[in-house]
């Protein structure tokens, strides 16, 4: 059996998190600077039936048997075999790297599901479509995130723009005008899973306010999917994401050094900033011109960013 190796890249969402969770749309884009990888390599010596799985990032060198149902990525992989309809693997050893930061917004959990469904369906010979890798990654997506929306394994499956609205059926687009954005890690982790159930709780307690924030989140997605689809100036789009911070803002998702880092970018020239993701921490966005992208970086940095991508959206 041939060793297997698959990547799966990182995302951003442009416009629209959180407010997805609650049927308005929402877009993402694929970022390709970081990645998942699952490698997957029979092993000659070892006992049939048996997976050792090794992901040094999270210091797991396990047995496959060994690892609690609800882990995510047993749960990637039981999955995938399920599907298959495989209950006996041939003795392997799967090793998964990444340099997608952890609970930073960049979708590195779906992205490592999608990674080993791939690597473990084209192992076993039978590799899975997009549809059927971004279905199995959605299973193991409510793990990490409760209630997801599905955006995160949808648009890493389909590696491509994503116009998102739960429940319907994917859009893809395609980017007319190639824009630069500079990514800003905050540094501080932050697990989607408590931001989207704090929402949900202030949704709880006061629907109406809520559902006006996710409708004006909404309306910016679609105005923004109509400026990336036309010849319109992609610099419309800083202060949709102006404005879809405020929102995100009220929401009660941003924090102190979100701010920060997207009051920065601003000031160093960037056209419009918001948080990407979960938000609370994790990563912000800021759309810059080409040339002032790395004087942005820069502020990004000396206002406390641990990390900055600056990468094109719309380029393939
Ligand atoms: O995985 P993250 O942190 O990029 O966030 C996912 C986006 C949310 O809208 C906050 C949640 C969801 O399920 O869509």
């Amino acid at each position: 059996m041939p060793a297997i190796t698959a990547t799966a890249p990182g995302k951003i969402i442009l416009f629209g998190e959180h407010a997805v969770v609650y049927g308005r749309p929402a877009i993402a884009i694929p970022v390709t600077q970081v990645s998942a990888r699952a490698l997957l390599q029979a092993d000659p010596r070892g006992q049939s039936g048996c997976m050792r799985v090794q992901a040094s990032d999270v210091q797991l060198d396990a047995w496959l048997a060994d690892i609690p149902q609800e882990d995510p990525l047993a749960a990637a992989i039981r999955g995938t075999l399920k599907y298959l309809g495989v209950d006996r693997l041939p003795a392997c050893t799967l090793r998964i790297t990444s340099t997608i930061p952890l609970a930073a917004g960049l979708g590195s959990g779906a992205a490592v599901s999608i990674a080993v469904i791939r690597a473990v369906s084209a192992f076993l010979g039978h590799p899975l479509s997009d549809e059927q890798v971004c279905t199995l990654a959605y299973a193991v997506e409510k793990i990490y995130h409760g209630t997801p929306s599905g955006i995160d394994n949808t648009v890493i499956a389909y590696a491509q723009p994503i116009y998102f609205v739960r429940g319907q059926p994917i859009e893809r687009f395609v980017i007319r005008r190639p824009f630069t954005l500079v990514i800003g890690d905050t540094g501080l982790p932050s697990p989607t899973v408590v931001a989207v159930g704090d929402l949900r709780r202030a949704w709880q307690a006061d629907p109406a306010a809520y559902e006006r924030l996710f409708d004006e989140a909404g309306r910016i997605a679609r105005a923004a999917r109509q400026v990336m689809e036309s010849d319109a100036s992609p610099d419309l789009l800083g202060p949709l994401m102006d404005e879809n911070q405020a929102v995100l803002s009220e929401l009660g998702v941003s924090s102190p050094e979100l701010e920060r880092l997207t009051q920065a970018a601003r000031a160093a020239g960037a056209l419009g900033a918001k948080l990407s993701g979960g938000g609370r921490g994790g990563n912000m966005i800021a759309l810059a011109a080409q040339e002032t992208a790395s004087q942005v970086a820069s502020a990004l940095f000396d206002a406390g960013a641990v990390r900055v991508i600056i990468t094109q959206a719309g380029d393939g």
